[in-house]
């Protein structure tokens, strides 16, 4: 006989019907399996496209009928846990079964909750399928509740598991370095386990992020294939893995990395794991990027991803630290002048006591250094004002350098470890302040607290965290919870973003770690954007934000437009409508010392500003198609956005050799049978449209033909703006 299970209608309705174990969990476009026997686990039978029945299935011999979340002790102990937990009673085992579900309806999302109870201990997990209405995204994560009468040890603690039928399966993901951020390595799986993790402590995305997407059948396509995209929902350290078994089946999981991590977690109490968005696409890895860009803009980003971010100019590549008063008016200057919207002083603004001259002191004084800014914050925003700007600032709240005024107060609000040497970081003096700590927490609340009190007219903040968590210990944490520290800290973290947001829902924030080190969906839903690199070269930028924009879109990345010779790459000049050109598909900033251009380039900046404004809706709202890519070595990058008619086109000459073959361009994601015409944009000063301005072709012509884009010298860029 089947086993009865309730199932409620929560939220906006509220029913009680019969549950026979099967539930088919949809999206537009993806469905997901599952059903549950009686006494037994929860099992998952298929992810992918919304193409058949749960009996067609059966009857194909096609079910998987994995556990949805193996458990250490439950099932076929050669698979690896999801989940595993240590018992007060010192018992290491997990039975789930599965108790009842319920389901949450919500206007754009209706989530599934699985609860299972273990046969022996008083411990439950719940398991949640949250599926949106409008977008083929379906997060998944857990509740672990504690019922013993004493702390239990979440061993393993995964936020979902996904089984995926073997075959030539590929894996994706972005792995890079500080200034060299987001490049997508693809290797086919084979068998044993493939791990990809981080344990960075505060940052989690520099070396290896956490999103991955799988190919199922063979080499990584861009434009068509069945991939399952995955965006672990966590600035914390994080551990993807993927275990080939012999018999028939990937097995996908994403959690929190365990490593010095074993989360003690007291009596009744309930320990949530962070959200893993997954998404499928028959239309290949550009397909799983859009449907990520359309989730970023719906739910997974703060403001819904719809403000289209204004244009700035920060103050840090131009100056440094070297900022003072009549630097930051005149920097205003330019960038009103040049047509901006926004300017933003970066690092070098704070310190009584010990001023930030540069990167060895201060951190954790946030007051004003009245010998740089004798008229204080008051004086900047009075002037961007005056200027019909805004104005923004930079802070690093999580951090304190041992020369500053608060470590002298509160030394012990700095994570170390108990009686061993400060491993200290950036500038020789900096640490990492104990974000697990609720004193902690109250004083980085209160820096952005004061600074927005006393300056109601500051628009924008940018977030930084330079440091990783080298010195693992807490005055703070108990003896025996001293292994939830990096959890903690991230936990400690979002209540500070929670309090920030609820009293500052519109203040425009960009999260930013060294660079690229913090764009994850974990902190997205607070921020607005993310700095993509430190690295503002250009040529290299145009292979980060290549990557990036896999699972991220267009309105998170952040992209300047630099000054040259530029240092990072070894003092590399790049002509400025290069600059510009790469700048724009992201965005739009800019990251130098005006009073240092040329007059080409203030013209260049000038009229590439005037044009983003007429494409940025297209770009940081629109559908992106990646065209053809800089790791293929053909001479040239090429992408494009495409919203309500039109379409915004970038094509990079990114290498340039005698009688070297370019390609023709052909676009995508056109409508077939609408008319287009072609204008360029930000036209290089001094010369001429190309030959391709002004004239009209039919999408079917643009995306099967292609047009032939002039690119003759080095750095050749060309924008376009298509209008049907
Ligand atoms: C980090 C950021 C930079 C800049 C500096 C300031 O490196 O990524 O953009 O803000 O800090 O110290």
């Amino acid at each position: 006989m089947k086993r009865l299970f309730i199932l409620f209608f929560a939220m906006y309705s509220l029913s009680v019907f019969a549950w026979e174990g099967k539930v088919t969990i949809t999206t537009p476009n993806t469905q997901l399996l599952i059903h549950a026997t009686e006494g037994g686990d929860l099992r998952m039978d298929y992810y992918g496209p919304r193409v058949c029945t749960d009996q067609e299935l059966r009857d194909a011999g096609c079910a998987l009928n994995s556990s949805a979340l193996p458990a250490f002790g439950t099932v076929d102990m050669v698979q690896l846990p999801a989940i595993q937990i240590q018992h007060a009673d010192g018992d290491l085992n997990l039975e789930l079964r599965v108790k009842d579900m319920e389901i949450k309806d919500e206007n754009d999302s209706r989530t599934y909750v699985f609860t299972m109870e273990d046969k022996l201990q008083p411990v439950s997990v719940k398991v949640f399928y949250k599926a949106y209405r409008n977008v083929d995204i379906i997060e998944t994560w857990t509740e672990i509740y504690n019922g013993e009468k004493r702390s239990v040890t979440l061993k393993r603690y995964d936020s979902g598991h996904l089984v995926i039928r073997q075959g030539d399966v590929w894996i994706s993901h972005l792995h890079g370095d500080w200034a060299a951020e987001a490049e997508p390595t693809m290797e086919k799986l084979s068998s044993g386990v493939k791990t990809i993790s981080n344990t960075d402590g505060a940052r989690n995305s520099h070396l290896d992020a956490p999103e991955v997407m799988l190919s199922l059948d063979g080499i990584p396509q861009e434009n068509s294939g069945d991939v399952i995209g995955a965006a672990l929902c966590w600035s914390g350290n994080f551990e993807l893995r993927v275990n080939t078994l012999l018999k028939k089946e990937h097995h996908f999981y994403a959690g929190i990395n365990p490593q010095a991590s074993e989360y003690v977690l007291d009596p009744k109490q309930t320990f949530a794991t962070p959200r893993l968005a997954l998404t499928y696409s028959t239309e290949g890895m550009g397909g799983v990027s859009r449907t990520f860009h359309r989730w970023a803009r719906t739910c997974g980003m703060l403001h819904r991803g719809m403000n289209t971010g204004d244009i700035l100019l920060n103050s840090w590549e131009g100056l440094y630290f070297d900022i003072n008063e009549e630097r930051m008016i005149q920097m205003m200057d330019d960038i009103a002048s040049f047509g901006g919207e926004l300017f933003v002083m970066d690092d070098g603004w704070f310190g009584n006591k010990y001023p930030r001259r540069n990167d060895s002191s201060s951190l954790g004084d946030w007051v004003v250094d009245a010998r740089k800014l004798p008229g204080g914050i008051k004086a900047l925003t009075d002037a961007a004002r005056q200027r019909g700007i805004k104005f923004g600032i930079w802070i690093e709240p999580e951090a304190v350098n041992t020369k500053s005024e608060l470590f002298e107060k509160h030394p012990e609000w700095a994570l170390q470890a108990k009686g061993r040497q400060l491993k200290l970081g950036r500038g020789g003096t900096q640490l990492v302040l104990d974000m697990t700590n609720p004193k902690v927490q109250d004083f980085v609340f209160n820096v952005v607290d004061e600074l927005l009190t006393l300056y109601p007219e500051i628009a924008y903040i940018k977030w930084d965290a330079n440091a990783s968590i080298q010195n693992y210990g807490s005055t703070y944490m108990p003896a025996d919870k001293q292994s939830n520290i990096y959890v903690d800290y991230h936990l400690g973290l979002l209540k500070v973003l929670e309090r920030v947001r609820a009293k500052y829902p519109d203040i425009v924030i960009q999260d930013c770690a060294s660079g690229g080190g913090r764009a994850n969906y974990g902190l997205l839903p607070y921020f607005d954007e993310f700095w993509a690199s430190d690295n503002t070269d250009a040529l290299q930028r145009v292979y980060i934000q290549w990557g990036t924009s896999y699972f991220f879109p267009a309105n998170a990345m952040a992209c300047h437009i630099n000054h040259c010779p530029y240092g990072n790459t070894g003092g590399r000049i790049i002509p400025i409508k290069f600059r510009c050109d790469v700048a724009m598909s992201g965005r739009l900033g800019i990251e130098l010392q005006p009073k240092d251009m040329t007059e080409e380039e203030r013209q260049q900046c000038t009229r590439c500003i005037a044009d983003y404004k007429q494409l940025r809706n297209i770009v940081q709202n629109g559908e992106l198609y990646r065209l053809i890519s800089p790791y293929e070595r053909k001479g040239v990058s090429a992408l494009m956005y495409n919203h309500s008619g039109k379409a915004a086109l970038f094509v990079y000459k990114v290498e340039n050799f005698y009688n070297q073959s370019i390609p023709r361009i052909r676009l995508a994601g056109l409508n077939p049978d609408a008319t287009y015409t072609l204008t360029e944009k930000n036209v290089r000063v001094g010369q001429r449209p190309c030959s391709l301005n002004g004239k009209r072709f039919s999408g079917r012509f643009l995306m099967e033909v292609g047009i032939e884009v002039p690119l003759r010298e080095d750095y050749a860029s060309r924008v376009f703006e298509l209008d049907s």
